[in-house]
């Protein structure tokens, strides 16, 4: 019998086919049970993203009104640049009408993910979605964004393969002041309807209640893999693998891990092991990361995840896993790749240059920044309110002039950015090109966001920041605390 990693790198590497039988050993019931923690983890954080919010209710629009700063400790690794109106999507009774303002040349997205956090269907600048109807459904056939045969005055229907899903806009701010107000009046103009389908339910009506349901949070009496499991049973027969291969073997495999799909209970298998179940789950979790085929290498040390694994994962459940934990509702690479660098330590009087090759390739309607995160996470608080830098920036050449905003033409090539405690104050001619670190200097990390990127920016043709530690540089006023 393959062990759970063999099962877990087969799945990473091939799409799964086979269809995984009834159960007769423990062993067996064992790895089942690792697979299927991991397997229904995404319901879970889903759960844990409802009771963030509170008393909310599906098919409504909750807007976020202001930019993440310093002070939001809600989410670590927030973005800098959007921000986002969130929906609960429930497909089980009728279709969704969206209608779409127009955002002029500004990026947005309105993605819509599964009750799994399948990225599946994005309409938004990228995909140069215009303003309009469009008409969300569930769909187990056609998943995406179909234009052909569309009924009406819809641009596109949005076929999601569960009736339960997410979807959260992401709305760019730019660096204008006053550019928020510009910003909640767009998410106002945003707007969903409710469409009679005339057809029977698919699933129950989704009540948000049922995630605050003791048995599926965990407590002193109840295990985190024990509220995953009781939930994945309440959940997953109603919401079926996006792959349609894995729409049999799926249900085999839930069984073997006790839950009974019919009456919607999880009940532990006997003689199995379910802290030695999440332990292998983790386990493969991390062994997942080192996989080759996991991670691209950019180059100069940035890495990103393969874009087979980003956003809409297929048959890939580690991956989707893994995801579920360190970056819940991760968009496709097609919106947005996240290149990533080791963590940074900078001593208290030192600082990183960041020598950028030319300006990254972004398509049009796309945007791209550089963020810093603390140790916990979170912004770096400073005397600029600065927390990220990019495009809106007024990065500056070396000769001074400005890197974006002059002129449409602007000139491209090599520019640097500074990552700098807060408490050294660099020269004038770094200010444009500053992103502060914290007082004192640190443990950071950062993430690089390029939405919409151009194939240059994976393919090897861009060459990637490179990074350096080095001494801090001092203007005259320069203070340290
Ligand atoms: C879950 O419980 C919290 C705390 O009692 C409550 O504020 C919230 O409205 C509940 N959520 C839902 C969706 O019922
Ligand atoms: C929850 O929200 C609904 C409508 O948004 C409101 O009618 C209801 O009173 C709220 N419940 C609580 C406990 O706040
Ligand atoms: C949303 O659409 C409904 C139905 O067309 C309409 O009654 C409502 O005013 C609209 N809301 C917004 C915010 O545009
Ligand atoms: C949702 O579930 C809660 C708790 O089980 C219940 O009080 C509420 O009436 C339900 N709401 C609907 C609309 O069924
Ligand atoms: C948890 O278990 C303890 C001991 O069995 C019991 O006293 C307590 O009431 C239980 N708490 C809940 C919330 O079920
Ligand atoms: C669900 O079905 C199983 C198997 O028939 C049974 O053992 C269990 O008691 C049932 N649970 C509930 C809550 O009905
Ligand atoms: C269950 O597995 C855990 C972790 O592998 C182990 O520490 C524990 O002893 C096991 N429990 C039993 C009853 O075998
Ligand atoms: C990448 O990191 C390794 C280990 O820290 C280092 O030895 C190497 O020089 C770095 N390579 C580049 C191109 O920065
Ligand atoms: C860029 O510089 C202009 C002119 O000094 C200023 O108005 C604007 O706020 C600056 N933008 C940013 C993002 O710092
Ligand atoms: C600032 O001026 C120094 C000294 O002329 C130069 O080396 C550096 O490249 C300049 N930095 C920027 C961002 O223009
Ligand atoms: C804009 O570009 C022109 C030509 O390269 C340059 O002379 C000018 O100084 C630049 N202006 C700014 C504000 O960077
Ligand atoms: C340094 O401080 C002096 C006096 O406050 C001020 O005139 C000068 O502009 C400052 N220089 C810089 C680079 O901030």
């Amino acid at each position: 019998m393959m062990d759970f990693l063999t099962i877990c790198a087969v799945i990473l590497a091939f799409p799964v086919s086979s269809v995984l039988s009834q159960c007769l050993t423990t062993e067996c019931a064992q790895n089942a049970l690792a697979l299927a923690y991991a397997y229904g983890f995404p319901l879970y954080a889903y759960g844990l993203y409802v009771r963030r919010y509170g008393n909310v209710t599906t098919n409504t629009l909750y807007h976020q009104r202001a930019l993440t700063g310093a002070q939001f400790t809600g989410v670590v690794r927030p973005n800098a640049d959007t921000v986002y109106s969130t929906t609960f999507v429930d497909l089980s009774e009728n279709d969704l009408e969206l209608e779409v303002p127009d955002f002029g040349d500004r990026y947005w997205v309105w993605p819509f993910s599964d009750a799994y956090a399948n990225d599946v269907a994005n309409i938004g600048s990228i995909s140069n979605s215009t303003p309009g109807k469009y008409l969300v459904r569930y769909d187990q056939t056609n998943v995406g964004v179909q234009t052909e045969k569309v009924k009406g005055d819809y641009k596109a229907y949005l076929n999601i393969p569960t009736p339960y899903g997410i979807a959260i806009t992401r709305i760019l701010v730019k660096s204008e002041l006053n550019d928020i107000e510009a910003v909640n009046d767009l998410q106002d103009q945003l707007n969903i309807t409710l469409v009679p389908r005339y057809s029977p339910p698919v699933a129950p009506a989704f009540n948000l209640s049922l995630f605050n349901n003791t048995a599926f949070v965990p407590s002193a009496n109840n295990s985190l893999a024990q509220a995953v499991l009781s939930l994945t049973a309440a959940l997953a027969p109603y919401n079926e693998p996006e792959a349609p291969q894995d729409r049999t073997w799926v249900p085999q495999l839930l069984t073997n891990a006790g839950i009974n799909l019919a009456n919607n209970t999880w009940t532990q298998p006997s003689d199995t092991n379910l802290t030695a179940a999440q332990a292998a789950a983790n386990a493969s979790y991390n062994a997942l990361s080192t996989l080759p085929s996991y991670t691209i290498d950019l180059g100069n040390n940035w890495t990103s995840t393969a874009s087979s694994i980003q956003g809409d994962f297929g048959s890939y459940y580690q991956a989707r896993y893994r995801t579920a934990v360190v970056g819940y509702l991760a968009l496709t690479a097609e919106q947005v790749i996240y290149p990533s660098f080791p963590n940074l330590d900078i001593p208290a009087d030192g600082a990183v240059l960041f020598q950028f090759s030319a300006k990254p390739k972004i398509k049009q309607g796309g945007f791209w920044s550089l963020t810093v995160y603390n140790s916990d996470q979170y912004l770096v608080s400073n005397t600029l309110n600065r927390y990220a830098i990019g495009d809106r920036s007024n990065l500056t050449y070396s000769d001074g002039t400005l890197v974006y905003g002059n002129g449409t033409d602007d000139a491209d090539g090599p520019l640097e950015v500074l990552l700098q405690p807060n408490d050294i104050v660099p020269p004038t001619n770094w200010t444009g090109n500053w992103l502060p670190a914290p007082d004192g200097g640190g443990v950071v990390s950062v993430t690089l966001r390029w939405y919409g990127p151009e194939d240059s920016m994976t393919n090897g043709d861009y060459v990637y920041p490179k990074v350096t530690l080095i001494d801090a540089i001092r203007g005259e006023n320069a203070t340290t605390k």
